[in-house]
């Protein structure tokens, strides 16, 4: 099964040259092969809507080979044996590696999402930054001695969980990838990861620098294929100790259920519809570039898009009209343009973004920007658009479209746009802008979610920032340090002292 003998010895470089590959697309206990059943997927180019490449479509018998590499990565492979410090060197190898080919792996992920170039390169930046975080932070994090009775000592360990399971979306496949996968390795998980079906390149390169940086075998694994054959059954696999998902509120019901009956734990991000709430006294200057920013951002395919505009009544028509001459400016385009916004994933979620619009009556239609003429008729396109005079029931006010489309609305004062920014299931990010520092606080404190931005908006924000939501939004925080502790489970050990 092992294909290593045909593979040339870069991938990331048969990759990013395009050559023909043969859908040799999963990694497991150390080397490349392909799904038994020999079927393959199309990947298609987003802004020409033309096939790419391929990858193995894989199912439950590559799932199992994988999850079976890593419990033996961990039983007795030199994985087991690496003292944390070793841990964290590899991840910082990972992490200049990652570097070191950015330009490449940027194009990789372009033209495979259809993001800006520049919006690419910032990706693989960020992606590089989760290697280097988690890489110094795999020996920061230890237990506590906790005071108990005189004779007896008590102290908590922090362990791994186990084999880790990792079903990531195709929104920012580089950044999930290092997001959910760096933290899992830091603490000492084995690892196995199913990429989306619709845009994965760049996680297969970015495995294959981690096997360059001397990863050991089975410490990391990789399956191509879909989410209702290979990602199904690594979701209900009982060789899972732990899972964590990216998607959307409908798959991760499904997820959690695969995790209850195994009776692990699963941490679930699943999008949002965050509030960009603008008060009367807000600085525009400031704020009118970034809430654009905010909702075009890998055109609003980004969970934490600000893609809900409240507005305070007295300064709605400046703040319409200011937004208005922003997104009639906007331009969207191929990757190698490097336009405002690229062309949506896929045809289905150009279609779901279409549905939305044209539901939507044309006299709640403020701006729409343009498509580059050089953008091709079979990309996945659609202009930006703004909406307003909606009412808090409206789908476009309550669902997450995913797609560049802000809605708009407008409330009266504090009370109003407190009980509007909570009036929907999700609970991922807010924007609040407002000079008054008293209101600032109220609002961050009574907005029902897992990050709020005050007079600034970072759109999942840094690699250092705990980030994780409530209600449909999910559950369990990543980023930061907190994602240390969610890839560990905590013991605690009391000993009689005598
Ligand atoms: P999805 O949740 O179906 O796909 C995400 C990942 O889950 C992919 O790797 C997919 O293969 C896998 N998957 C799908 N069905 C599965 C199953 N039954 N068992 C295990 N894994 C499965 O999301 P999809 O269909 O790509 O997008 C639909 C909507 O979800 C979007 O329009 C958007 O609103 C939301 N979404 C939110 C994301 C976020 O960042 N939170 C990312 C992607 C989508
Ligand atoms: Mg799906």
């Amino acid at each position: 099964m092992s294909r290593n003998d045909d593979l040339p010895a870069s991938l990331p470089g048969l990759i990013m040259t395009r050559a023909r590959w043969e859908g040799c697309t999963n990694f497991i206990g150390g080397s490349w092969q392909r799904a038994a059943s020999g079927q393959t997927l199309p990947m298609i180019n987003p802004a020409d809507g033309q096939v790419i490449d391929t990858i193995s479509r894989s199912s439950s018998g590559e799932i199992s080979r994988a999850i079976k590499a890593a419990r033996s990565a961990l039983d007795d492979g030199e994985w087991s044996r690496l003292h944390p410090v070793d841990r964290g060197r590899l991840l910082m190898r990972i992490s200049e590696m990652i570097r070191a080919h950015t330009d490449r792996l940027a194009a990789l992920e372009a033209g495979d999402t259809g993001k800006p170039l520049s919006q690419a390169t910032h990706d693989i930046t960020a992606t590089a930054r989760y290697f280097e975080f988690y890489g110094g932070g795999v020996d920061k994090l230890g237990g506590e001695t906790i005071p108990y009775l005189n004779d007896h000592d008590v102290r908590t360990r922090r362990e791994p969980h186990g084999v880790t399971g990792h079903i990531i979306p195709w929104n920012y496949p580089a950044q999930i990838y290092a997001r959910t996968l760096a933290p899992a390795l830091a603490m000492g998980n084995a690892v196995v990861l199913k990429p989306a079906e619709e845009a994965c390149l760049v996680t297969l390169a970015l495995t294959e620098l981690a096997r360059e940086a001397g990863l050991p075998p089975g410490s990391l694994n990789l399956v191509t294929g879909t989410g209702e054959d290979a990602g199904a059954a690594l979701a209900a696999h009982p060789g899972l100790d732990f899972l964590s998902f990216t998607g959307s509120p409908t798959t991760g019901t499904r997820i959690q259920s695969a995790a209850a009956r195994n009776h692990i734990d699963c941490t679930l991000e699943l999008g949002g519809k965050s509030p960009q709430i603008v008060f009367a006294d807000a600085d525009l200057e400031r704020a009118i570039p970034l809430i654009l920013n905010g909702i075009i951002q890998n055109s609003g395919q980004t969970c934490s898009a600000g893609s809900r505009l409240l507005v305070q009544d007295e300064i709605a028509p400046e703040v319409l009209a200011r937004l208005q001459h922003a997104f009639e400016r906007c331009v969207a385009g191929p990757p190698d343009l490097d336009p405002d916004l690229g062309p949506l994933i896929s045809a289905r979620q150009c279609e779901r973004v279409n549905g939305y619009l044209s539901a939507c009556n044309d006299d709640h239609v403020v701006a729409r920007g343009t498509i580059h003429p050089e953008a091709s008729d079979a990309g996945f396109f659609v202009p930006p658009t703004l909406l307003s005079g909606l009412e808090p029931s409206d789908p476009l006010m309550q669902d997450e479209v995913f797609g560049p489309v802000l809605s708009c609305m407008r409330f009266a004062d504090e009370a109003d746009a407190v009980r509007l920014a909570n009036g929907t299931d999700y609970g991922l990010v807010a924007g609040v802008w407002t000079c008054d520092g008293a209101r600032q606080t109220r609002i961050a404190n009574a907005l029902e979610c897992g990050q709020v931005f005050l007079n600034c908006f970072g759109a999942g924000g840094g690699v250092e920032l705990p980030f994780g939501g409530v209600g449909k939004s999910g559950h369990g925080r990543e980023k930061g340090l907190e994602a240390l502790r969610q890839f560990s489970r905590l013991k605690t050990i009391v000993q009689w002292t005598g």
